[in-house]
């Protein structure tokens, strides 16, 4: 049941700390990734010379935030399709491939299509799965399964967050395997990673500040998030999450981009959020920031906390928990999944249970 929760979306937020430990428990022995236990060889995750992604929605979102882990640390080329769009664009395949097939049910028409068509060509496949014994779960060579626990909520909150922790440790243990991680490296990793839970739960622990930001968003129409590279992968799911459960038109946006025609729509009845968790790209963000408020939109930042925001104006400054830069995304997801939330339920709207949508999509 939803225990002293009004939504099982709550409850799966709150559970995320307790999901992530679970999900990287089994995976790291004597302070080492070890996969061995998910029968993922070595061997795949050595001589494969191409990653890639295929999963819808919410999962293909977490294979956004891989890819800049895999670039940054592996430095391979990467690509993140959406699995409904991946054989019709003649992708390029072999058997160097490894095909990361990403999804909660396990089910989903499409991710399952894509990976059969990926293997056909000769592609390793490594699925990172939420639903035991699952038709992606069968269907792929090897499978990291989540451990999320059942998510009932149709807008996807922990099996997102499992999934990344699953998909940093899948990169950990390649850069390990590939000779790019000494132990000490991934020591450093590890000890970060391990960290995630807590600095989400110290975001949780302020959800109330969260619902106080939210209700100034109670009556848009329309919505935007902006920020650059990793930033930006995280507010493409934040706006997902918004849209499907409060139906407010909300665009993520790569925010170096809008003055090439979106920043059009954007006038003081467009409420923007912003998420600056990224040292390399903080002055340009804040630039990109003062662009929109200066055509009169109301600005509310999710900051990292010892990011210096000087004596800039915003509607509201939300201050996330450190960590280094590439796992902010942690505290960040927390962050947005809590402002969609608050945003739905002052809506008066089934935070649960959406309009249109189905938990499972077993149609093309
Ligand atoms: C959004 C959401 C969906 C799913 C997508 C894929 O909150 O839940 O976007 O992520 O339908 O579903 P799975 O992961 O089951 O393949």
């Amino acid at each position: 049941g939803k225990g002293k929760y009004p939504f099982y979306m709550e409850k799966e937020i709150m559970e995320q700390p307790d999901a992530l430990r679970a999900t990287m428990q089994s995976r790291v022995v004597n302070g080492k990734i070890d996969l061995s236990a998910d029968g993922v060889p070595d061997e795949i995750l050595k001589d494969c010379e191409r990653v890639c992604v295929v999963a819808c929605g919410t999962a293909m979102h977490a294979g956004l935030v891989a890819k800049a882990l895999v670039q940054s640390k592996l430095g391979m080329h990467m690509n993140v399709e959406y699995a409904s769009e991946f054989m019709y664009s003649d992708p390029v395949i072999d058997e160097k491939t490894l095909v990361l097939a990403i999804s909660q049910s396990g089910e989903t028409i499409d991710t399952l299509e894509a990976l059969k068509y990926a293997r056909k060509k000769g592609a390793k496949s490594v699925a990172v799965i939420n639903v035991k014994g699952s038709s992606i779960a069968r269907e792929s060579d090897y499978v990291m399964y989540t451990v999320a626990g059942p998510e009932i909520a149709v807008a996807s909150t922990k099996a997102y967050t499992t999934q990344l922790m699953a998909l940093f440790l899948l990169v950990g243990r390649m850069a390990k395997v590939r000779g790019i991680f000494d132990d000490a490296t991934e020591k450093a990793y590890l000890d970060s990673l391990t960290k995630a839970p807590d600095k989400m739960q110290e975001v949780l622990d302020q959800k109330h500040d969260i619902h106080k930001i939210a209700r100034e968003m109670l009556d848009a129409k329309d919505a935007f998030m902006i920020g650059r590279g990793l930033d930006y992968s995280i507010l493409l799911e934040g706006a997902l999450k918004l849209k499907e459960i409060s139906y407010i038109h909300t665009e993520a946006y790569a925010s170096g981009e809008l003055k090439h025609g979106t920043i059009a729509l954007i006038t003081e009845n467009t409420p923007v959020v912003a998420t600056v968790t990224q040292s390399k790209l903080k002055e340009k963000e804040l630039s990109n920031i003062r662009e929109v408020q200066s055509r009169g939109a109301s600005v509310v930042v999710f900051v990292k906390e010892d990011f210096d925001l000087a004596d800039a104006e915003y509607a509201d400054v939300f201050e996330l928990p450190a960590m280094e830069d590439e796992f902010m995304v942690f505290p960040a997801s927390a962050a947005l999944q809590l402002l969609a939330y608050y945003v739905s339920m002052d809506k008066g709207l089934d935070v649960d249970k959406p309009r249109n949508l189905a938990k499972v999509v077993t149609v093309e």
